[in-house]
Parts: structure tokens; sequence; C-alpha cells
């Protein structure tokens, strides 16, 4: 097992209620900036719930942070917080606006003289950050007890993330029945992404990480259980609260803690958002398979050790683990994801042209868990998903 360090400060409410939490956390008379999307928290009862908790509060509210936060969008409601002297940052969405409000919460603190966008690539150092709450509506990305953020600027053809513990939320509630009212591709999308943030931290190569191995298979065993159980059934609030656990333990950190980690399909996936509007998750359904076959022979202990012991199969590595990306690739097509470019009207040799020309501006390669990959690979892992 490698060497590392470890913090995790969110304190985290699960379960029904408990949005009732925040008139603890957040001190009465504070002033704080209510965050939210596109408007679901009005229609499902999110937003008079958690008014009702900050009776006691001077609440501002900035509307409209769109999926895949704008640094556009963004920089207006860093403006607000500066102008209304905001003491906190509440999130109430997914992890677009939990991600948002961690870039606000920073770029409301920074020295006028810094551009903010460079918060964006950890391109100036964060010292401060307003305090951060959330409400989580979409389970996904574990956004809302993580120190990473992902904004695009689409003006500029970016997609990137920051990581600082500053913007670690000091507190998130997590009430299985405030995502209820998920339409069936965001249960699919935020199924399919957990799934993917424990496969980049788990399917590299042994390190004798044991407990981290069991965790990321505890976590892909519940998902491929409670996942087409939530699609099938939507009112099973036993499958969606175990849906909404593991989304969250997936990017905890406690799975990737030293273990060697590969996020090359999330830096691809986030090529194709920028270049065609994607939906996160979609990305990486359509990326992961066909990284898992450019990387096989790489990848082909793990892939067995996956295979026995996520689907119990048997047989020898090689069989084993190709049995185990065929299951992976039924199990996303099951959750209603596709995994070829070509479901998406996208021609594969034109789509890895445009990758291979965006992808340099933002990673620095090689990539991957052996960094072994390059830019050709990585256009031809693109090549292949068609
Ligand atoms: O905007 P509203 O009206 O709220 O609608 C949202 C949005 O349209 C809707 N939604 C959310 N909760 C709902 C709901 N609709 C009905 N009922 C509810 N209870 O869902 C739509 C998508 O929301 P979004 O927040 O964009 O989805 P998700 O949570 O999948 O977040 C995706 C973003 O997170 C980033 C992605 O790149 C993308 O920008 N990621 C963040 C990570 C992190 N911070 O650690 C890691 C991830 O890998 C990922 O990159
Ligand atoms: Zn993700």
């Amino acid at each position: 097992m490698q060497n590392f360090s470890f913090h995790a400060p969110t304190r985290i409410h699960f379960g029904q209620g408990q949005v009732a939490q925040l008139a603890v956390e957040i001190p009465a008379a504070s002033r704080v900036l209510l965050v939210y999307g596109g408007g679901s928290i009005k229609q499902n009862g999110v937003y008079q719930q958690v008014m009702v908790a900050l009776s006691q509060h001077e609440v501002f509210e900035f509307a409209g942070v769109e999926a895949n936060p704008e640094y556009e969008t963004l920089m207006r409601a860093a403006a607000q917080a500066k102008v209304a002297k905001v003491d906190w940052v509440l999130a109430v969405g997914g992890g677009s606006v939990i991600d948002g409000a961690k870039f606000i919460a920073a770029a409301a603190l920074l020295d006028e003289e810094i551009d903010p966008w460079l918060i964006v690539g950890n391109r100036t150092p964060i010292r401060c950050a307003l305090p951060i709450a959330v409400v989580l509506t979409l389970p996904a990305t574990g956004a809302e007890s993580n120190f990473a953020s992902v904004i695009s600027r689409r003006a500029t053809q970016d997609k990137m993330s920051f990581k600082n513990a500053m913007v670690f939320p000091r507190c998130a509630v997590l009430d299985p029945a405030l995502t209820l009212s998920l339409p069936s591709r965001q249960i699919s999308n935020g199924v399919v992404d957990a799934f993917i943030h424990t496969t980049e931290q788990y399917l590299t190569f042994p390190a004798e990480a044991r407990l981290q191995d069991r965790l990321a298979e505890g976590i892909l065993s519940t998902l491929i259980e409670v996942g087409p159980v939530t699609l099938a059934h939507p009112d099973d609030i036993n499958a969606r609260a175990n849906y909404m656990w593991c989304a969250n333990q997936a990017l905890f950190g406690l799975v990737g803690v030293g273990q060697p980690q590969d996020w090359v399909s999330h830096a691809i996936g986030h090529e194709l958002t920028t270049l065609y509007d994607m939906d996160h998750a979609q990305t990486l359904a359509v990326v992961l398979p066909s990284l898992l076959r450019y990387c096989f022979d790489d990848k082909l202990l793990k892939l067995a050790q996956y295979g026995r012991r996520v689907w119990g199969f048997s047989g020898s590595d090689h069989e084993v683990a190709h049995a185990a990306i065929h299951a992976t690739v039924d199990f996303f097509e099951q959750m209603g994801l596709p995994t070829h470019l070509a479901a998406y009207g996208l021609n594969a040799d034109e789509v890895a042209l445009a990758v291979g020309n965006l992808l340099p501006k933002h990673k620095a390669f090689p990539l991957g868990e052996r960094g072994r990959l390059t830019l050709a690979d990585c256009m031809a892992i693109v090549r292949m998903a068609k």
C-alpha cells in the first residue's frame, strides 16, 4: 500500500427530515447565499423545506447555475456574495450547483488583483473561502463531501477542476426523499458516474490495498443491485438510500487512498462534454469500456479480480476479465446509457481528432495509472468507442 494522508471534515446528515439540521449547522442570523440550479427545487418542495430550516437566517438567492456550471454565471454569483456580504454559501442541488458553490465561496474572498479564472486548474493558491453547506438532490458526484470542483467556460472550450481543502463543505444533508423527483435520465447518470468513480480508483493494478479493494467491490456490487431497482421502482426508498450512500462513498476519498488511480475516462469525458454537450455520465459510459479494452493487458489482474469478486465469474484471468468488461457494458446499457459514440450520432474518427486537439490544453501526458498513455493512445481509445 502506498503512503497517504486523509482528511474528511464534512459532517453528513443522512436520512429523511435531515434538512432541519441546517438550522443547527449554520449559525442563526448568518447571511446565507442560497445557490441553486434551473428550478427543480421549487417544483419538488426542497426549496420550501430549506426556507423553513433557515427561518432565523437572512437568505439571499442565486438561481440558474446550469449543468456543467459556467464560469460567467458563477462570477455573477460571486459578485452578489460580495455585495451582500454573505457569511455562508448554501448549495441546494446536484454536482453542478455544489461545484459552483465551491467556486463562488473561493472567488468571493479572492484578492481583487487576482484573476478568478486562475482558481480553476489550481493556478493560484486559495487561502480562504466562505463556509459551504450542501443539500444534495442528485446522488452522483460525491461533490457534497469532497474538495473537488469542476467548472466549465464555454467561450474558451474549457472544462477543468480545482481541488482545495478550503472548499470542503462544512456539512451535507443527504435525504433520499429529496431525490424522488429525479427523472430516470439523472438516475442513470448518477449510478453510472458513481460506478466509474469507483473503477477509476480500482481497475488499475494490484497494490496490496486490500481494504480499499473491498470497499470498491462493495460499492460496485451494491450499485449493480440497487441501480436497476431504482430505475424500475422509483418509489423504493431503501434502494434509493443505498444508491445515495454508494454515490457519496465512491468519491469520498477512502476507496482511492494508498492506491494507484487512473482518471483517463474522466479526462476524455470532460472534453466530450465540452465538444458535444453530452451529460457527464454519458461520456464516461462511452469511454470506460473502450479504455478497459485498450489497456486490457495493463489492467488484467484487477479486471480478473473484479470479474470474480463482483460478478462471480470463474475461469482463466483472460476469460474472467473479458467477461467482466462485457458485464460492465451490459450494466451501463441496462441503466439506459449507450456505450458507443454512434448512439449519439457521432463519428468516432472525427471525435478522436477533436479530442486530440483539446486534451493537451488541459492535461499533461503521459496519463493513466502507469503513466504510459500518450495523446495518440487517448485518441485510439476514442476511435475504439465507435
Ligand atoms: O438545475 P435543476 O433544475 O436543479 O435540475 C438539475 C439538472 O438539470 C436536475 N436535478 C437535480 N436534482 C434534481 C433534479 N431534477 C429533479 N429532481 C431533483 N431532485 O439534474 C440535472 C443535472 O444536474 P447536475 O448537478 O448537472 O448533475 P450531476 O450531479 O451529475 O453533476 C454533474 C457535474 O459534476 C461534475 C461534472 O463534471 C458535471 O459538471 N463532477 C464533479 C465532481 C466532483 N466535484 O467531485 C466529480 C465528477 O466526476 C464530475 O466531474
Ligand atoms: Zn464523474
